[in-house]
């Protein structure tokens, strides 16, 4: 049996996520917690890697921007498939307050509890998975994940006894002697839900800052000699978001760890300093990607398919061996089918291409349904908004579209239509037929030598 199912089929555990402080230090209308890292909210990523190290219930702590936070949540509610109940600090009184409101949602249930800050999405399930054994394994009361810095400014400074953590003392209360201290708090504990229920409503407020640390449940529980134990994760894995450059710092880490996780499957990078990919994107084995290529959202490309240079991927499906770009932009809702082929500076808005279909340069098609084995010449526009609506143009199978072709939709094309180059579309296209629309050619002989003449008289007349 896994180390995983082990702890879940033992007791299973619920995670608590401190999410509610507003993160004056990112100078940002938007709550901390709700900036994103690869594609997700930083709160996403703390419920995501909670979820995959197995906890059977997860309670964000909401209280900044709580709307919005709220509707972020809607979105891991679905993907995560797990029990996610919210639960409101109606005044931000610190992280032990924080946690205090947690308390009802604990009721009734003795497993363990693990509580990780809101704003630290680097940690691993991996590293989870140690914290959680190693909390079992020596019966303790409460776990506390902890690190040493060079440099602790900012952190929990922590004070040993032997294998047991006396107390954590802020930054803001520490003496110049404590502030020296370099083994700090990460922001991420497990506890018996007992050892909670007894000293959260023991917690005073702060002396200097009115607030409620969650931090000193330690010195509480010390002096009741419970067992209080420090266990070492990477600085990497612990560091938290407190500010915009913290922010882009993480994200990138998270970038690499992407990278990193889709060449190990299979994935081509041409130059992986120049590719971006979100947390959320699927790609299957196979996959090239060329320099510059940004997939976003949830996108996803299947077997094969080759991503050229600079193309902009978000949302969007891509079949398998089809072949997109370079300068290809994919918005969301775009279905690209099998060996179909998008080329330079084409943009396809929640459309699908079905396979084998080109369309392969300077195009803009949006809202509309291509069959199989299309070809969609250069330079074709589906006219697709009238100012207020949007409306779909439908293309069957096999059909033939030349060059400089407008389609003012809604439309359709019947399947193995040929539409002439330069037409503009405005009524639909039964199969089989040629559509053209465009003034006939006139050829006036012998007129170009007449209008070099005119020009040639004209400089003249300048030059006298
Ligand atoms: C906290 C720890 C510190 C630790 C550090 C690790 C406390 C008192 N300090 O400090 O020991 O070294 O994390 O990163 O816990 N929050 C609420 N409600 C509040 C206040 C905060 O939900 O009233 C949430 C925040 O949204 C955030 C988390 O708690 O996600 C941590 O708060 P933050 O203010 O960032 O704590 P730090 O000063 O980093
Ligand atoms: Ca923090």
């Amino acid at each position: 049996m896994t180390q995983k199912k082990r702890i879940q089929e033992a007791q299973g555990f619920r995670a608590v996520i401190l999410a509610a402080g507003k993160g004056t230090r990112m100078k940002s209308a938007l709550p901390k917690v709700l900036h994103k890292a690869c594609g997700r909210s930083l709160l996403g990523h703390v419920l995501t890697v909670c979820a995959g190290v197995g906890a059977t219930k997860l309670i964000p702590i909401l209280g900044h921007g709580r709307q919005e936070v709220l509707q972020d949540l809607a979105t891991y509610r679905e993907s995560l498939k797990l029990s996610i109940e919210d639960v409101e600090q109606k005044q931000l009184l610190g992280t032990g307050d924080a946690l205090r409101a947690a308390l009802p949602a604990l009721e009734g249930d003795d497993s363990l509890v693990l509580i990780l800050n809101g704003d630290g999405p680097l940690v691993t399930e991996a590293s989870l998975q140690a914290l959680l054994a190693a909390h079992e394994k020596e019966k303790a009361d409460l776990t506390l994940a902890v690190m040493t810095l060079e440099n602790p400014f900012g952190y929990g400074r922590i004070s040993l006894s032997g294998k047991n953590v006396k107390k954590i003392v802020e930054e803001k209360e520490a003496s110049e002697k404590e502030k020296k201290i370099k083994l700090v708090n990460g922001g991420i504990y497990v506890a018996k839900a007992a050892f909670l229920k007894e000293f959260l409503k023991k917690l005073q407020p702060s002396k200097k800052t009115g607030e409620f640390y969650l931090t000193d449940l330690v010195a509480l529980g010390a002096a009741k000699k419970k067992k209080i134990r420090a266990f070492a994760m990477s600085p990497e894995e612990l560091s938290g978001v407190n500010d915009q450059e913290q922010l882009a710092e993480v994200a990138a880490v998270l970038r690499q760890r992407i990278l990193r996780k889709w060449m190990l499957a299979g994935v081509t990078m041409e130059d992986p300093t120049t590719t971006y990919i979100d947390a959320d994107v699927g790609l299957a084995e196979g996959v090239v990607l060329e320099p510059g290529v940004h997939l976003y959202g949830k996108t996803r490309v299947e077997k094969g398919a080759h991503i050229r240079a600079n193309s902009y991927l978000e949302d969007a499906v891509v079949g398998e061996g089809a072949s997109i770009g370079p300068f290809a932009r994919l918005r969301p809702g775009t279905e690209i089918g099998e060996k179909a082929k998008i080329g330079n500076f084409v943009e396809i808005k929640k459309s699908r291409i079905g396979a084998e279909s080109k369309v392969s340069h300077l195009s803009y098609i949006g809202d509309a349904e291509i069959g199989i084995d299309v070809n969609v010449g250069c330079g074709f526009i589906t006219c697709n908004y009238d100012g207020k609506n949007k409306h779909k143009t439908i293309i069957g199978d096999y059909v033939f579209v030349g060059s400089d072709v407008q389609a003012v939709a809604p439309l359709k094309i019947g399947n193995n239509a040929y539409v002439a180059s330069g037409t503009t579309l405005t009524r639909d296209v039964p199969a089989g037929s040629l559509a053209i629309a465009r003034q006939k050619q006139e050829n006036k002989e012998g007129y170009a030598e007449r209008i070099r003449a005119r020009m040639l008289a004209i400089a003249k007349k300048k030059e006298s």
